[in-house]
């Protein structure tokens, strides 16, 4: 669990709890107890209504905060400079840290030039609100762009991935700029439970069908945030680190993408057609 990726100068653990729809009293639990049991990296948004609940979570833990790797994302509405800045210090503020470890752009806006909005990512970056700054939901092109505009490295991406969808294109760009790979909805929320060909992989290795999906994004290098409200999945979403998957076992799950895999299908209004 304690396993990183290296991208651009940090150091982010390969597995991470995501907290979309998780509030109140159970999101702080689930925080606390999550990094009670070794998870070393949280992953917020503005969006999702629950920074506060995230950085009570953190505290309860106990453990230290440089442990701790905290993500958080700013809402496409606030990409202007001046909004930028000051939903950086409110999200802040909601968490109770002086700085997050990453601080991303939710979703692309092509409302804001891209190149005052990254200007201004890279100075909250700078007055130390945030350790590393990076991008969620970025197409090919819009990767190439963001690299080429940032005034500081962006050491990620954070997209869908998960065997049910082709994210090969996507992860090369980021591998050419050398942007690690956040894998967000990685068990294609909920999906990964069921596929037969999952299951079978998972039973010749006595893991779940949930591990072996986990599994075959980690052992690509890409990290990933799987959500639960219960506490008795946490552990088990997380031990993915004792066997490996064959090249043949790799090459079969791979086959599971599909043209209508995709699970999340929210765009930022105006966002340009995906690749
Ligand atoms: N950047 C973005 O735009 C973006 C978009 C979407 C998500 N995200 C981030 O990525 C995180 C993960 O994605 P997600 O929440 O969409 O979906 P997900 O993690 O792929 O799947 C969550 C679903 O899987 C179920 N589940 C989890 N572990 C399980 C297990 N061991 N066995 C059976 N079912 C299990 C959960 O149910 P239970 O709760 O009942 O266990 C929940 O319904 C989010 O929470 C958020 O932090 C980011």
């Amino acid at each position: 669990m304690t396993e990183t990726i290296e991208a651009n100068g940090a150091r982010i653990p390969l597995v991470g709890l995501g907290t979309w729809e998780l509030g109140g009293r159970t999101c702080a639990r689930l925080v606390e107890q999550a990094l009670r049991l070794g998870y070393r990296h949280v992953d917020t948004a503005q969006i999702y209504d629950n920074e506060r609940e995230v950085g009570e979570g953190v505290r309860a833990s106990g453990g230290r905060r440089a442990d701790v790797f905290v993500t958080t994302k700013i809402w496409p509405s606030h990409f202007k400079p001046r909004d930028l800045e000051r939903s950086a210090k409110e999200s802040l503020a909601r968490l109770r840290l002086p700085e997050v470890d990453l601080l991303l752009l939710h979703w692309p806006n092509p409302h804001v030039p891209l190149a005052e909005t990254l200007g201004a990512l890279a100075k909250v970056k700078r007055e130390g609100l945030a350790r590393h700054i990076g991008i969620s939901n970025f197409n090919v092109r819009l990767i190439e762009e963001a690299v080429r505009l940032s005034p500081e490295p962006l050491v990620c991406n954070q997209v869908e991935a998960h065997p049910f969808l082709d994210q090969t294109k996507v992860i090369e760009a980021c591998r050419r700029h050398g942007l690690a790979v956040v894998a967000y909805s990685p068990i294609a929320r909920g999906q990964a439970v069921r596929d037969p060909v999952l299951i079978e992989i998972g039973k010749a290795h006595g893991k779940s069908a949930v591990q072996v999906c986990l599994r075959w994004l980690v052992q690509q290098g890409i990290a990933v945030i799987p959500r639960t409200a219960k506490i008795e999945r946490l552990e088990s979403n997380a031990a993915i680190f004792d066997f490996a998957l064959s090249d043949d076992e790799m090459a079969r799950i791979a086959r599971l993408a599909h043209p209508r895999g995709r699970v999340v299908n929210f765009a930022f209004s105006g966002t340009p057609e995906w690749d």
